[in-house]
């Protein structure tokens, strides 16, 4: 008879509980499914007296995640902790080290430490799985790796953080602004512990540096990732992209040429009836181009007990399966070092500033652009009654260097006042 795949989960919060409760509610069909029961036979957390909502009597207990790793009859360590150094980190490298298979949820961990993660697990013959790093319950890992494996990715870009789109997106539905959708996503519980993880870009950032290997073959280089959050997006930007025909989006962009690889994670307008314009709430979307396929775009939840254990759980199926693939879908030793591209391609550029509202002002702004070679496509000025005047310009293409070259200068002048804000344009 098949032994059973036996499992030790570490982490026992929203993705942990969610796995443990998929594993007992669906026992049947997943030994249907796989031909092998699979089992919990040690959890870990910090706080052992937690009532966790699932009785747990039945596992063996461990505080110390790296004992659990260790554990003889623990087959696959599924690692639900969270954090790219400490406790996750060292449990995952003892788990490897004592010959079990990993299955994680942690894109920081991958993002930063995935290269040497991946060497640790095919030296010692073992596996490392992370489908639910990227766009929660998305199976955007699974398609990269095995159903477009036989395409060479042009592009992969996507909404990969749900807290930021539901900001963007109810800023625009309710008229309120950032700081109130910032408090109500608080009280809702959608932040990270550290919530500039999420507003900053940086969780996203994570799951974009873990795709763009994937896709291209290349070492996961989060360092590279160019991250910009959504902290200065305002109710004015909103409105004025809505005005155009765009919506702001925290759109993750990677993709490589002849200029390097290009990855970036910035608010960017994109048109407001594409795809990714009308992705509403905290919804995750991930459109993959390539050239054989074309386009493929997927969409669903990229968070939550459910659809995240869903992912951990389709990761614990091809283990007890007998798939194995190495971690970026090829051996860790054959990725790349890409050159980091130092610029993006030319794209048009939103810009608000505020300038002071006196003769002149305007021309010297226009007259700054114009040395940089930027040319104005579009300019607006409200009425408004302080010193200065919210203005809104839309540039021809240009590149963001330049484009940063020009906003370095507007902001030395006396007529500028604070930074401006810059948003690229991105016609999909
Ligand atoms: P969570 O609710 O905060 O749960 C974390 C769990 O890890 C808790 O049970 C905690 O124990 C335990 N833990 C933390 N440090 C520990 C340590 N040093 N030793 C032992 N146990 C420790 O986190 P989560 O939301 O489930 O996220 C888990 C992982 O999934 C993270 O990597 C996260 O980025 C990733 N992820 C989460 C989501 C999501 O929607 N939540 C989506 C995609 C990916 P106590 O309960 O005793 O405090
Ligand atoms: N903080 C993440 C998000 C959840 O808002 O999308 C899990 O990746």
């Amino acid at each position: 008879m098949t032994q059973p795949l036996r499992l030790g989960i570490a982490g026992l919060g929203t993705v942990g509980i969610g796995v443990v409760k998929i594993i007992r509610r669906q026992a049947a069909l997943l030994e249907a499914r796989t031909g092998r029961r699979i089992e919990i036979t040690a959890v870990s957390a910090r706080d052992a007296s937690k009532d966790r909502g699932v009785s747990l009597k039945d596992y063996a207990w461990e505080t110390d995640p790296v004992a659990l790793a260790k554990r003889d009859d623990v087959d696959v360590f599924v690692e639900l902790m969270g954090g790219h150094e400490g406790a996750a980190k060292n449990a995952i490298e003892a788990a490897l080290a004592t010959g079990k298979d990993v299955v994680t949820a942690n894109k920081a961990l991958l993002a930063i430490h995935g290269q040497a993660l991946a060497e640790q697990a095919e030296g010692a013959g073992r596996i490392i799985r992370f489908e639910a790093a990227v766009a929660g319950g998305i199976p955007v890992i699974k398609s990269l790796t095995e159903g477009l494996a036989g395409n060479e990715i042009t592009r992969v870009m996507g909404v990969m953080n749900g807290t930021c789109n539901y900001i963007l997106t109810r800023m625009e539905a309710t008229g309120q602004g950032y700081n109130v959708l910032f408090d109500e996503c608080a009280r809702l519980g959608y932040l990270e512990a550290d919530p500039n993880l999420d507003v900053g870009g940086i969780d996203a950032g994570h799951k974009l540096a873990i795709l763009s290997s994937i896709a291209f073959g290349t070492k996961p280089a989060f360092d590279d990732v160019q991250l910009e959050g959504i902290q200065r997006i305002e109710l004015d930007d909103i409105r004025a992209a809505a005005d155009m025909g765009y919506r702001i989006k925290l759109l993750g962009v990677a993709q490589r040429s002849a200029r390097g690889l290009e990855q970036r994670m910035t608010p960017c307008l994109v048109p407001a009836n594409s795809p990714l314009g009308q992705l509403e709430g905290g919804t995750n979307m991930v459109v993959i181009e390539a050239d054989a396929v074309e386009q493929v775009v997927l969409r669903g939840p990229g968070a939550g007990e459910g659809p995240t254990a869903s992912a951990v759980m389709g990761d614990v199926c091809d283990l007890a399966r007998g798939f194995r693939i190495p971690a970026f879908g090829q051996p860790a030793k054959t990725l790349k070092e890409a050159p980091a591209a130092q610029t993006g391609l030319p794209a048009p550029f939103y810009l608000r500033m505020s300038l002071q509202d006196k003769p002149g002002a305007l021309a010297e702004v226009a007259a700054i652009l114009g040395e940089a070679g930027i040319s104005i496509d579009r300019m607006r000025q409200y009425g408004h009654e302080e010193p200065t005047a919210p203005v809104l310009i839309v540039t021809h293409k240009c590149t963001r260097a330049t484009l940063d070259e020009a906003l370095d200068a507007l902001e030395t002048t006396d007529v500028v006042d604070g930074t401006p804000v810059a948003l690229r344009i991105e016609e999909l």
